[in-house]
């Protein structure tokens, strides 16, 4: 899929105050840092479209982007971040569950899992979260140009193992990088794959 066009629609405070629900979603999630903000600029090819930083914590709200003035892409704040108060913590919780629950068109959500760190604990439960809560989501291995290819392979087997002790099928899982590129093609095919679902399914 080409994109045409990439552009910030609206920051929200909860789920209710999303755009209107009536387009195919994507939402990118996981702990801060991780590197949602830079693969959106990755797959959008529009460098400085979601704001990225190397200090965890920059997303601090839902936001929202439109592509191809067809389908949205949704910015989450990261979780797991110790230097945020409770109070902050417990907030942006609240607005990123609320979200993943109560968005309609939300078709699905790319969980992203730094490929460097051994299996966390607080990602482990958010899938286990999701799967019960009927969530689907693609795992999304990130800053893979980071690691050797033997280093890698090897972080994806115990991943896999880790995974497959909780669940009995596991999600399609896609490596990238938002340095090199890697992924894009395979999350922009999965994405115009779904979005044509969503068309068969509208009526
Ligand atoms: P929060 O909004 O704070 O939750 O973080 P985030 O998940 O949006 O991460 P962000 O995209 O801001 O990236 C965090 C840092 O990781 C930045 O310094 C990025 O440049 C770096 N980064 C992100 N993706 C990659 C990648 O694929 N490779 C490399 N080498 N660095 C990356
Ligand atoms: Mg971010």
């Amino acid at each position: 899929m080409q994109i045409k066009s990439a552009q910030f629609a609206i920051s929200s405070t909860s789920y209710d105050k999303c755009p209107k629900a009536n387009l195919p979603e994507y939402a990118f999630i996981g702990r801060s840092n991780v590197g949602k903000s830079s693969l959106i600029n990755m797959i959008t090819g529009v460098k400085k479209l979601a704001k990225t930083s190397t200090t965890p914590g920059k997303t601090q709200l839902i936001n929202h982007f439109i592509i191809n003035e067809s389908w949205y892409l949704a910015d989450l704040p990261g979780f797991g971040y110790a230097k945020i108060s409770k109070e902050t913590r417990a907030k942006w919780g609240k607005m990123i569950n609320g979200y993943l629950l109560k968005r309609e068109t939300l078709l699905n959500t790319f969980m992203l899992i730094d490929s460097r760190i051994e299996p966390q604990r607080s990602d482990l439960e958010f899938m286990e979260w999701m799967g019960t809560n009927e969530i689907p989501f693609v795992i999304v291995f990130t800053k893979t140009d980071k690691l050797k290819r033997g280093e890698l392979a090897e972080n994806l087997e115990c991943y896999k193992k880790k995974l497959n002790e909780s669940w009995e099928e596991l999600p399609l899982i896609i490596l990238s990088s938002s340095s090199t590129k890697t992924g894009r093609e395979e999350i922009l095919n999965f994405i115009e794959e779904t979005n044509a679902l969503f068309e068969v399914n509208k009526d």
